[in-house]
């Protein structure tokens, strides 16, 4: 039985969107990804999966525990979540929220401070243990959301978009952090950044309009959808033709050849034989964005 299975997960909200349809997952221990460009169900997803949000139908089973079947506090206990926005009080102190969140968990509040001195000591924000949430920098908030999700000792550690807002440094902080420490675990999370689910999910799931469209590792999936090199080539007006036989994908502007019979040096030939105003032309390299662009014909974000 695999840590956490959700089978045929539908959510339409009030206004009538069909937020996510048909979504099944199963994961063990890793680093997984959800990716997907905005509005494409990631945060529904996850909501669903932690217990926040109940689907209109499918199921979730944390171990075996149905979180919408009855089995709501045992799947809870084996889950920590940590929100885009992690709600804080903002006017208490780092360590104070810690254990407020420990006691909701219905950890004792010895027990919740034990435990909010250890995660403190791990997220790096010892030293901040008695600053107000509101003076801490996004970084670091980043961080204290990840010891909230975590006060409980949970299996699972389910993070909606984690490194978003945070600046090249920071993320690297925060990923060296998540992997050093609960590598081992199951870390879900979510992102619209091809290059940071590539560097460091184990496997992804890529979503596109509530549903999932495709799954895998990241090496294979890029191996799968794009073995090549592409050429992009921004023609401005009219078309790109057909060259050797190689017919061109299109996004918006720019059209795509994959460099694997042709060279670039073909298609500039080609193009101006054929009277064809292009105005850039660049090498792509295979990456998990090109595969999205491939898979749907539109960008990742
Ligand atoms: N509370 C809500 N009420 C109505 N519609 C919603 C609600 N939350 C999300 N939606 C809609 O459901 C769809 C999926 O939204 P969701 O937030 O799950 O996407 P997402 O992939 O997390 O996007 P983002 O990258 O912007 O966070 C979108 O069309 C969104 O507008
Ligand atoms: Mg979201």
């Amino acid at each position: 039985m695999s840590l956490l299975v959700a089978r045929g997960l539908r959510k339409k909200y009030p206004t009538g969107v069909v937020a996510v349809e048909n979504v099944d997952l199963e994961m063990d221990r890793g680093i997984y990804a959800l990716m997907g460009p905005n509005g494409s169900g990631k945060t529904t997803t996850l909501s669903m999966i932690t217990g926040s949000l109940k689907p209109d139908s499918g199921e979730v089973l944390v171990k075996g525990y149905s979180m919408w079947g009855g089995g709501w506090v045992e799947a809870r206990k084996l889950i920590g979540f940590a929100p885009q926005d992690m709600p804080f009080y903002k006017h208490l102190t780092a360590m104070n929220n810690l254990v407020y969140y420990g006691l909701l968990h219905s950890l004792s509040i010895f027990e919740s401070k034990r435990r909010g001195r250890e995660l403190l000591e791990a997220v790096g924000l010892w030293e901040a243990r008695n600053r107000q949430v509101s003076k801490l920098s996004g970084g670091m908030r980043r961080r204290l959301a990840i010891a909230a999700a975590l006060i409980h000792d949970p299996e699972i550690l389910v993070l909606d978009e984690p490194a978003s807002g945070l600046d090249p440094k920071a993320r690297e902080e925060l990923w060296s952090l998540l992997i050093t420490q609960w590598g081992d675990r199951l870390i879900v999370f979510s992102s619209h950044d091809g290059e940071e689910v590539e560097r460091f999910a184990t496997q992804v799931y890529i979503m596109h309009r509530g549903r999932v469209i495709e799954k895998g590792e990241p090496e294979e999936l890029k191996k799968r959808y794009m073995p090549h090199p592409k050429a992009a080539v921004l023609i401005p007006e009219g078309e790109a033709p057909t060259i050797d036989g190689v017919e061109p994908e299109r996004v918006g502007m720019m059209y795509r050849y994959p460099l694997e019979k042709l060279t670039v040096e073909d298609i500039v030939h080609a193009l101006r034989e054929g009277g064809v105003k292009f105005t850039r032309i660049e090498v792509v390299e295979p990456s998990l964005s090109e595969v999205f662009i491939s898979l749907t014909g539109e960008r990742l974000s």
